[in-house]
């Protein structure tokens, strides 16, 4: 096992991907990338991560941020409670005037576990504090050959136990936890994959369980199946002649609470018999919700930017200016070709469909 793991130490230090993250890695940008990367492939975080640093360089940048900055930088990694516990975490941080300095003290923060807490003391401090991600767990099962058949519980104390282990028999070895943990994780990135593994690259393919049995594919055993869950939105896009379309901010007791999106249900100032200028379905998955989204587009003629007694046309009379103030109730005219407020994805889908169809240029 020892030598393994200095194979696997040397392994990294030789293979390692160049990730923005992984130079400087100080607590604030191992904190900003972990918390990026929870759910989210590496290549997708590259990009947000760079622009989100350049943004918000420090702790306390962030902290003096508006949550609707935050979450437009954001916008299109998904997961948007992450944004938001972070900019939480940011500001009782500044206020504390320090980053936690151990396990304990980083589990209080907002949107930070078990994994998250390992992976920011180990990498940014070189602290020996083991972590158990899906990479990670997906190596761990495999050489230990962990079953889950005592129940998801036993399954992932097993797991954590394994790589509370590796992480102390590597630091008596020398080998700072830093480098064992990204190790670990890089490795189940790019060699012990969840289908192909590569056993032949691998620093730890003389004691891997599985493998000498040949049944590494089927390790991690797979948990119960997702229960999907349908959801039917109807949303409505209406525009102006100027090219701005109306967008509503989701409230905070609203699903993607924060962000902006085409107003849900028909608005009551649409009269009874108007006909949309069109009318079409887009579907995308988030978490574990299947979304079937229809969206019906209509024209006010003047109204955007405030002129709401503007003429009508196709039965749409004088839409609201801003509207509303209360938290989910706030509407607000932007240009559809460049919205620069927190849109998710669904939204972006859609305005690109009613800019192609030229609908949007009046
Ligand atoms: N996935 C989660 N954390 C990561 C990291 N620090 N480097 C690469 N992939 C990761």
């Amino acid at each position: 096992m020892k030598e393994n793991l200095l194979e696997l130490a040397a392994w990294f230090e030789r293979q390692k991907r160049v990730l923005p993250w992984r130079d400087r890695p100080t607590v604030y940008r191992v904190w900003i990338s972990e918390i990026m990367l929870q759910q989210t492939q590496v290549a997708t975080v590259v990009p947000y991560f760079e622009r989100f640093i350049r943004r918000f360089g420090s702790v306390e940048e962030l902290a003096a941020a508006s949550e609707a900055e935050v979450l437009e930088h954001w916008a299109g990694l998904g997961y948007y409670s992450r944004a938001r516990n972070l900019l939480r975490a940011a500001r009782l941080i500044a206020e504390a005037g320090a980053f936690p300095s151990d396990r304990t003290g980083w589990l209080e923060i907002p949107g930070v576990g078990d994994y998250t807490a390992g992976a920011i003391l180990s990498i940014a401090l070189d602290r020996p504090e083991a972590i158990l991600d899906g990479n990670v767990e997906r190596v761990v099962s495999r050489v230990r050959r962990v079953d889950r058949e005592d129940g998801d519980g036993v399954f992932k104390e097993t797991l954590w136990r394994h790589s509370r282990r590796w992480v102390a028999l590597g630091f008596g070895l020398g080998i700072r936890p830093s480098v064992l943990n990204q190790a670990l994780m890089e490795l189940g990135a790019t060699v012990c994959s969840p289908r192909e593994p590569r056993c032949g690259a691998c620093p730890l393919a003389s004691i891997c369980r599985a493998r000498k049995a040949g049944v590494q594919k089927l390790f991690p055993p797979r948990k119960r199946p997702v229960k999907w869950v349908s959801v039917r939105e109807e949303v409505h896009c209406v525009l102006d002649n100027r090219g701005n379309v109306l967008l509503r901010q989701r409230g905070t007791e609203e699903w993607c609470a924060g962000l902006w999106d085409l107003p849900l249900g028909k608005p009551a100032w649409i009269a009874a018999g108007a006909r949309p200028l069109d009318c079409f379905e887009t579907r995308h998955v988030v978490t574990r919700h299947r979304i079937t989204r229809i969206t019906r587009v209509w024209r006010v003629s003047g109204a955007g930017c405030g002129c709401g007694r503007g003429g009508v046309r196709g039965g749409v009379r004088g839409a609201p200016r801003s509207a509303g103030r209360s938290a989910g109730d706030e509407f607000r005219w932007v240009p559809l070709a460049e919205p620069g407020v927190a849109a998710g994805a669904a939204l972006k889908k859609v305005l690109r469909r009613v800019q192609e169809s030229g609908l949007g240029s009046g």
